[in-house]
């Protein structure tokens, strides 16, 4: 039996919510199968520690989460606590530290869940997004001059090194290789004359090592549309930190919306612990309620399996999902349903035992 240790960041708002679900879903697919075993340990970080304690993690919180073989992550941030501080001193420095430089959002439209777009399905929504996550437009570069006088000044610089620009398109490339599908790189040269003109010749030499898969090149505005009117020419996507924020939004309203959009930071080298996520915030709109979607979180967990090696195991997760979809019983109000969210994290739990 492989035992797995998993540091658990539920954060703020709905995170622990959604994450005491995905628990209880990792822990009951471990449990059918046979092969696994989890062993969770819970940290409290985020805004109310922050209030507390005025910062976001323990001192030494980045040396206590690196021994784990993964961190699993609700959300973090609060009203009252500046948006920048909750993401810059908890979730960034969390993917900058252990060199997460890979975001993996899979965009694909199960059966059963709900599309703004006529004659949309699975078939046609099938993405998956590789955003780059250590640097680019979120580098953190730049400069604020003259502050308060007429004269001031903000400098927002992206930085694109070689090294960080060529292992996230290798990174797709091998991913398309495997899955026998075509890489799309999503850029803007004409406007960025510096770094994307830069992504699009190091996209350019790197597609050469595999001849055998297709390629396809955008602008990211036009790749925009090209999401709303022809989902279908997309599979496996490569795109910068900021691009890859803003579509991947683009792409969770395609596939469901926020409440089934999931996302994983991957070490592809496995030096550091990934983590694993859904793509919403805390939602402190629906916070408290107990109504919070967990299925975003459910899809993380199965992102997890498969970096495990479990991918047969993920796929059931996934199934599950589908089925629960399917039969719209048990649903969350932003599915039109009016269950609650350990509800929907039961239903699934039970849609497994009939997987296995
Ligand atoms: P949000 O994703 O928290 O909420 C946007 C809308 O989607 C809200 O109406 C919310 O009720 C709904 N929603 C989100 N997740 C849902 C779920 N699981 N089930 C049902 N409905 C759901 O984004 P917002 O409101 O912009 O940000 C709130 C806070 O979260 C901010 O402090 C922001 O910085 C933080 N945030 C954190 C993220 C993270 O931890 N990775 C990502 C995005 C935002
Ligand atoms: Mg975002």
């Amino acid at each position: 039996m492989e035992n797995l240790k998993i540091a658990v960041i539920p954060g703020d708002g709905i995170g622990p919510e959604v994450i005491t679900e995905g628990i209880k879903v990792l822990e009951k697919a471990a449990e059918l199968d046979g092969r696994i075993q989890f062993e969770f340990t819970q940290f409290p970080w985020g805004c109310e520690y922050y209030l507390e304690h005025g910062r976001m993690m323990d001192e030494d919180g980045i040396d206590r989460l690196r021994d784990f073989d993964a961190i699993f992550l609700g959300a973090v941030g609060y009203p009252g606590v500046p948006d920048h501080i909750s993401l810059w001193d908890l979730l960034l420095r969390i993917r900058k530290e252990f060199d997460q430089y890979v975001n993996i959002r899979p965009i694909q439209l199960l059966n059963g869940a709900p599309c703004p777009l006529k004659g949309g399905n699975k078939e046609k929504i099938d993405m998956l997004f590789i955003r780059e996550n250590s640097e680019g437009e979120y580098s953190g570069a730049g400069d604020w001059l003259f502050k308060g006088k007429p004269e001031e000044v903000v400098l927002q610089t992206g930085v694109f090194s070689r090294k960080g620009t060529e292992r996230i398109i290798r990174y797709a490339f091998e991913t398309a290789k495997e899955a026998g599908k075509t890489v799309t790189s999503i850029s803007k040269a004409n406007a960025l004359n510096y770094s994307m003109v830069f992504w699009d010749e190091v996209f350019e030499e790197v597609s050469k090592d595999y001849p055998e898969i297709q390629t396809y090149s955008y602008l990211v505005d036009a790749a925009a549309m090209h999401m709303i009117t022809d989902p279908e020419r997309f599979e496996v996507v490569v795109t910068s930190n900021l691009f890859g924020d803003i579509l991947t939004d683009v792409g969770a309203a395609l596939a469901g919306g926020m409440g089934l959009a999931a996302g994983a930071n991957i070490n592809p080298e496995r030096k550091y612990p990934s983590m694993f996520e859904p793509v919403h915030g805390s939602a402190p709109d629906i916070a408290g309620k107990g109504i919070a979607n967990p299925l975003a979180t459910v899809w993380s967990a199965s992102q997890m399996f498969d970096f495990f090696g479990y991918s047969d195991i993920g796929e059931k997760l996934l199934q599950a999902i589908e089925i629960l979809l399917e039969e719209k019983e048990v649903l969350t109000q932003d599915l039109g349903g009016i269950a609650t969210t350990s509800e929907v994290g039961d239903r699934v739990a039970q849609i497994l035992k009939g997987l296995f």
